[in-house]
């Protein structure tokens, strides 16, 4: 737990830390049953799970997830299985996506794919997207079920996608693409949970709202990281989507302004990652002020996140609701 509680303070600044409190005895109860594996399983499932759940992660689906199931007072034990559900699916999706990335670091630990053959890294994907079901499952809710599902769906979609947007720049694209691979989830611990407490239908629709406001700030303030931040404080490759051919905001903003810079067009024209112009251009783009307003559209979401919550009765669940949705644009990891 003593892990756990650094990996958020490390995380998130310390000032903002107070969204966690309410759901302490929660949060511990989903480290142990992401640990726990549902019968008589071969020895690497062991060593994998304890690898990628001791590396930290900062758990923001779950506690999302525990926060929304809060302000309804859902039954405990669903509540805790299903926010372990949802981090689980997380989880599968970044071994899957690792792979996919030919990534080699994740929470500042090699990832599977950098020790383990690529068959042995699908089947342990399989493995978790298949434990992740068991846990949301566990709610016995068949519409929780159902939502789980087409999530999963929506993120394959977009991953999918994504393997064909390469060396494009599309602001439309570039949204829809981070809600499937990212908000959808987001949106999937804030409706489930809703479900989950029995929420009437208009506290549901602003909690879906939430989530797909903060899902998607999240992956923009995770693509700003992406130039501005080191791999040994973020815990994962960075410049990683420029060299992929990933147009991210950051650069979606920097094209807008800079339509000729030498090195984009390069780029956009020979569709392939020359080393040289994608350097130049990373840095073009850190010290251009893409990043400020990239940043100012984070903001801009959170705050729109923030200000429907208003539409459910204050609580403490709700106000850490809102305390976190601040963190996501406070986070220097
Ligand atoms: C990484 O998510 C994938 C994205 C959607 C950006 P996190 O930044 O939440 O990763 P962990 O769980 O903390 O490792
Ligand atoms: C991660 O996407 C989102 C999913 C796993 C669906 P990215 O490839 O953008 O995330 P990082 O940068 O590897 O964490
Ligand atoms: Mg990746
Ligand atoms: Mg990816």
């Amino acid at each position: 737990m003593h892990q756990h509680l650094d990996t958020f303070t490390t995380a998130f600044t310390t000032a903002n830390i107070r969204w966690y409190e309410p759901i302490q005895t929660e949060l511990t109860a989903v480290e142990t049953r992401l640990r726990t594996l549902s019968f008589d399983h071969h020895d690497l499932l062991t060593i994998a799970t304890d690898h990628l759940f001791s590396a930290g992660g900062i758990r923001i689906r779950p506690a999302i997830s525990l926060l929304t199931s809060g302000i309804f007072n859902a039954d405990y034990d669903h509540t805790v299985s299903l926010a372990a559900g949802v981090e689980m699916l997380h989880t599968a999706t970044l071994v899957h996506d690792d792979l996919v990335d030919g990534s080699l670091l994740r929470r500042g630990l090699p990832t599977l794919n950098a020790d383990w053959s690529p068959e042995t890294t699908v089947l342990v994907g399989d493995y978790l997207f298949a434990r992740a079901a068991s846990l949301v499952a566990e709610t016995e809710n068949v519409k929780i079920m159902n939502q789980f599902t087409n999530t999963l769906m929506v993120i394959l979609n977009g991953e999918i996608s994504q393997q064909f947007s390469r060396w494009q720049i599309n602001r439309q694209e570039y949204f829809e693409r981070i809600y499937a691979k990212t908000a959808a989830l987001f949106v999937l611990a804030t409706r489930a949970a809703a479900l989950l407490g029995n929420a009437e239908k208009t506290h549901l629709q602003v909690l879906v709202e939430f989530g797909r406001s903060i899902g998607v700030a999240f992956q923009i303030i995770d693509d700003i990281l992406d130039f501005t931040g080191t791999a040994e404080q973020i815990g994962k490759p960075i410049g990683s989507d420029l060299r992929q051919g990933l147009f991210t905001l950051p650069v979606i903003l920097y094209s807008e302004a800079h339509p000729n810079d030498p090195d984009l067009r390069k780029l956009l024209v020979a569709k392939d990652g020359d080393h040289h112009a994608v350097s130049r251009l990373i840095s073009s783009v850190r010290k251009s002020d893409a990043i400020e307003v990239s940043l100012c559209e984070a903001r801009s979401l959170i705050a729109q996140g923030q200000s429907s919550l208003e539409k459910i009765p204050y609580s403490t669940y709700v106000e850490s609701l809102s305390a976190l949705a601040e963190s996501v644009v406070e986070r220097k990891l």
